[in-house]
């Protein structure tokens, strides 16, 4: 049997520095676990644009839709903010989630134990937090039609439409709801039914799914902004949390800083299965390319690296090695391993992205 494949889009500011770090650790699950991965290597975002004068070429895409997973690091950066809408680096990263229709994105925020000084918030209101975020990610307003900017009695006006099919809402929900059941067996869904007729629609159709075949989970549901507050206010109160694209890129980072940095938070997009079984599927971190501190070696490598945990544990059906990872990663923080986002000023100094890789690979061959 041949190894499952990876394609590794690197992209753009810190994207190649935290994705050289997840790298090493593909080839240490290769070299230790019997766990070979065949790896290419391509273009999405910014750097793609400098070469072919597209974020995104249909070659690329054709490769993305053959693997078995999808790594991607990040995209865009002020370089590219004066380009033409159609050809942002974002259009890219869209367009793979679009065409590769990932339509259920899970951001889990988890508190590891020895970060929880860092939040924002008091230590106890996060301290043990481990909520998943299922966020609707190939609809809305992200892609709604009519979109655009036209005159209007010679006045510009900006269109999006937010737009939900039922079908669309209902296998979002069935997926939250699948993944409730793994875990306390508690959902709560947001949107804006108050407002919104779309948020309306989203309501019925979770309420009808849960009470076709979910009845053993809690579901509550919550207006979008209350949702925001809540969080803030009393994070531990949620288990699965479902909502749309906009709503779920705005709640997913809210609840991302709670747990002390955005340089921690992984996610995962899947879609449907594929003639092998497993889901269509593309793993980045939360965190955007952080131009500011790109190439200098201080990025946080870890939301790289346990989205290729996530990966290990929904596309390879390795949950003990995704385990064995994540172990890896808290073990090194206990330890007091610090990159520059999770220090204050006076903390002492950083660790650099390669040097977060080596005490990671270190803890990995202790595991052994
Ligand atoms: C995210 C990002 C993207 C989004 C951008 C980069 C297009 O913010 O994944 O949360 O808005 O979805
Ligand atoms: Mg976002």
């Amino acid at each position: 049997m041949s190894n499952p494949s990876l394609l590794i889009l690197a992209g753009d500011g810190i994207g190649p520095e935290v994705m050289d770090e997840v790298k090493r650790i593909i080839t240490w699950f290769g070299d230790n676990r019997d766990l070979a991965f065949d790896v290419s290597e391509d273009l999405v975002g910014g750097v793609a644009y400098d070469k072919h004068g597209t974020p995104l070429t249909d070659e690329t895409m054709a490769k993305a839709q053959a693997v078995d997973a999808v790594l991607l690091g990040a995209v865009g950066g002020p370089k590219y903010d004066a380009l033409d809408f159609s050809v942002k680096p974002e259009r890219g990263l869209l367009r793979l989630r679009k065409e590769m229709d990932l339509f259920a994105n899970l951001r889990p925020a988890q508190c590891f134990d020895a970060l929880a000084d860092f939040s924002s918030l008091k230590k106890d209101i996060v301290a043990g937090l481990d909520i998943m975020i299922v966020r609707e990610l190939t609809s809305g307003v992200y892609f709604g039609e009519p979109r655009g900017i036209h005159m209007e009695n010679n006045m510009r006006v900006g269109i999006n439409t937010q737009r939900y099919t039922e079908a669309e809402i209902e296998r979002v929900a069935r997926a939250a709801f699948d993944l409730a059941r793994k875990r306390s067996k508690k959902l709560c869904s947001m949107e804006k039914a108050n407002v919104m007729e779309s948020g309306i629609l989203w309501r019925d159709v979770v309420t009808e799914v849960h009470e076709a075949d979910y009845q053993d989970i809690a579901l509550s549901h919550m207006y979008a902004d209350n949702g925001a507050m809540q969080l803030v206010r009393a994070p531990k109160q949620f288990d699965v949390i479902l909502t749309d694209n906009l709503f779920g890129d705005i709640l997913s980072d809210c609840a991302a800083m709670l747990t002390g940095s955005l340089g921690m938070l992984p996610s995962a997009s899947l879609g449907v299965p594929m003639a092998n079984g497993r889901p269509k599927a593309m793993y980045e971190p939360v965190h955007g390319s952080a131009p500011d501190i790109a190439g200098q070696g201080k990025a946080n490598p870890i939301a790289c690296i346990l989205s290729f945990a996530m990966a290990l544990r929904y596309s390879f059906d390795q949950g003990a090695e995704a385990d064995r990872l994540e172990a890896a990663i808290e073990k090194v923080l206990a330890d007091g391993a610090r990159t520059a986002d999770l220090m204050g000023p006076e903390d002492g100094t950083p660790l650099s992205t390669v040097q977060m890789g080596d005490v990671i690979l270190a803890a990995l061959d202790a595991s052994l």
